[in-house]
């Protein structure tokens, strides 16, 4: 007979963390996509024999075999006006107001079409710069969004998501402003821009989301806004007072953001919150993240270390469990429904040329760590298309697995045990009929009917064991399926850890390692 020892133990044990780590029965957030975005790879995948391109989508968008990201940001470009890399300069539908040409933008649009057929649930649609007959430099990048354009720029936007939606693609989110306190401009008139970019003033932003909503909404489409994209969270705190309330809020389906300036936890938590409350309590996403390294250079081996902006290109569990650790404190601190990684594919290899196997799998200083998957970028010379995973590709499939659409987090108390200390653990319910029953079952077949699940992470050089426990009101119940990717694995199915007689579970997991485990 199950014994609930926690309950009979003195409150002095339970503190020391003699039962480790106890997920509760406290929900939280439920969890809304898991992505990365279209921009920039499209254009130079399009020039890649067609079976590599069709191999990107089934990496990436496929929901039983690949990466199964929940979330797909389709990049509206603007026509790349001012625009100095062929890459970063998307063509756009728009001829001029009311006349599109459906035919632009094909590369964009063929991962587009692909995030449908394959049933991603969320597809976002976000811009980086309007159309240059709505900026008032009339370029792509450097200018500010012109305030009477609003209502046309709206209409724009709409008029693409009717057109998807014509074609079997629903756009569920739109984001009409990437970054709007950024307009890419570098300063310098002589040069062009590194990517389309586009000012949009706090005091514009409420006039602008309000007015998408209703014409979203008049079209009689069920996409919903999100904004305002700020770069960090500085920039969010700074500007959302001057356009978020209340009244706002009513026309914002998720108040997102990102996190440039890689703020701690503790900052993350009370920035967000803040977020909420003024949006009269519209859910946070976080949407947009790349580009690390240790602060302190002698942390560089540390997963855990404190990160800031920087380059390098780290295919490794190192990076991998970075990016882990961000969705930790994401959905742990922050509370936010939803995060994605910046760019799905990258060419940003720095001076390891891709066919080199002796550089390929190790820190390269001067690539950029902005992909999951990465590509030649000299391919039109070397005809060299031979896709490179990253670890973090890995290591975002246990979330999207983890974490289906429709999960609900669980509040976790962390373990008080110092060996258990550079252990990271999130859970996630399944409510029945949800959303994410369905998409478990459909990758594994017969359907195991999972309540629960567990993502955890062992962040350090040494191998490390971990006790989870239930709390009063809950038992840990018999894990069905574990999955683990380590320095020498990949999402691998390994056997699942026993359900021990005292009702706790015990993980014990090699050096660098993350697990998801459903529990039945
Ligand atoms: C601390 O955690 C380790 C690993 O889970 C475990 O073996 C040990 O018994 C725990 N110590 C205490 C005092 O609970
Ligand atoms: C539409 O866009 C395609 C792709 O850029 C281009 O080839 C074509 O000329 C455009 N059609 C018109 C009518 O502008
Ligand atoms: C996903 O991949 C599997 C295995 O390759 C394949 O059978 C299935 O058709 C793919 N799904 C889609 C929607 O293409
Ligand atoms: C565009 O608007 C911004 C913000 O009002 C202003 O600073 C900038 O000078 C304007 N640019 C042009 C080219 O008019
Ligand atoms: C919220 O902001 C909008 C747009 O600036 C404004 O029209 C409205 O009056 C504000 N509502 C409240 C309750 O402050
Ligand atoms: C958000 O609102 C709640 C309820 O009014 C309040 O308790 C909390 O302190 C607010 N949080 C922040 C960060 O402003
Ligand atoms: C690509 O080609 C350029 C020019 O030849 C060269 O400088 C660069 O190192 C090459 N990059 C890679 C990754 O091969
Ligand atoms: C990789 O490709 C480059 C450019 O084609 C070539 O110069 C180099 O020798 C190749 N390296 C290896 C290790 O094959
Ligand atoms: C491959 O990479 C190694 C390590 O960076 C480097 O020493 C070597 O020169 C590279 N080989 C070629 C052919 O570029
Ligand atoms: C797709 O790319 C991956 C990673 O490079 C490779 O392992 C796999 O063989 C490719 N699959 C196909 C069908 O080309
Ligand atoms: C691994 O654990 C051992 C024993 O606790 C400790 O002495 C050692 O420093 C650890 N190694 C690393 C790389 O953290």
């Amino acid at each position: 007979m199950f014994v609930n020892l926690l309950g009979l133990l003195p409150i002095s044990l339970v503190l020391q963390g003699v039962y480790g780590l106890q997920i509760t029965t406290t929900t939280r957030q439920s969890i809304n996509g898991i992505g990365a975005s279209g921009a920039w790879w499209v254009n130079d995948v399009a020039l890649f024999p067609t079976e590599v391109r069709q191999n990107v989508s089934e990496l990436l968008l496929n929901q039983s075999h690949g990466a199964g990201l929940t979330d797909y940001r389709y990049n509206l470009g603007g026509g790349g006006v001012g625009v100095g890399t062929l890459d970063r300069a998307p063509e756009t539908p728009y001829v001029s107001d009311g006349v599109y040409n459906w035919s632009a933008d094909a590369a964009g649009t063929f991962f587009l079409k692909e995030a449908a057929r394959h049933g991603v649930p969320i597809i976002t649609l976000f811009v980086n710069s309007a159309p240059t007959t709505m900026t008032n430099n009339s370029e792509n990048c450097g200018g500010t969004l012109i305030t009477e354009r609003i209502p046309a720029y709206a209409q724009y936007l709409t008029d693409v998501v009717s057109y998807w939606a014509s074609q079997g693609v629903e756009i569920t989110h739109v984001s009409p402003m990437n970054e709007p306190d950024n307009n890419f401009d570098d300063g310098d008139p002589t040069t062009l821009c590194g990517q389309e970019g586009m000012q949009v003033v706090p005091g514009q932003r409420a006039e602008l989301v309000m007015t998408l909503a209703a014409t979203l909404k008049a079209a009689g489409l069920s996409t919903v806004v999100i904004a305002d994209e700020s770069s960090s969270t500085g920039t969010y705190i700074a500007d959302a007072p001057d356009w978020l309330n209340e009244t706002v809020g009513k026309s914002l389906g998720a108040n997102a953001h990102h996190q440039y300036g890689f703020a701690s936890a503790s900052r993350q938590q009370q920035v967000f919150e803040e977020g909420r409350n003024l949006s009269g309590g519209v859910p946070t996403w976080f949407t947009e993240i790349c580009c690390y390294s240790a602060v302190d250079e002698s942390e560089a081996d540390d997963p855990l270390a404190t990160i800031g902006w920087g380059e390098q290109y780290d295919p490794t569990m190192i990076s991998g469990l970075r990016m882990a650790n961000l969705i930790y404190e994401s959905f742990t601190y922050a509370e936010d429904e939803h995060w994605d990684w910046w760019t799905a594919l990258s060419n940003g290899v720095g001076s390891c040329t891709p066919n080199n196997s002796s550089c390929w799998d190790d820190i390269v200083a001067d690539g950029w760590d902005d992909g999951i998957i990465y590509y030649d970028p000299n391919y039109s010379d070397t005809h060299y298309y031979d896709l490179r995973l990253t670890k973090r590709f890995s290591v975002l499939k246990h979330f999207t697995k983890g974490a289906p659409v429709g999960s609900v987090r669980r509040a976790v108390t962390p373990s008080t045990n110092t060996s258990e200390a550079n252990w990271r653990v999130l859970a996630f319910d399944y409510p029945a009929r949800s959303k994410a029953h369905e998409s478990y079952c459909a990758p594994y077949g017969k359907c195991h009917q999972p309540i629960y699940s567990v993502v955890a992470m062992n962040a350090q050089w040494n191998a490390s064991t971990i006790i989870l426990t239930g709390d009063d009101a809950f038992k840990l119940t018999q894990p069905t399926k574990a999955y683990r990717t380590s320095v020498t694995e990949d999402y691998q199915e390994v056997d699942v850890p026993l359900l021990n007689e005292d009702g706790t579970v015990e993980i014990e997991a090699p050096e660098m390692s993350i697990y998801t485990i459903f529990f039945g």
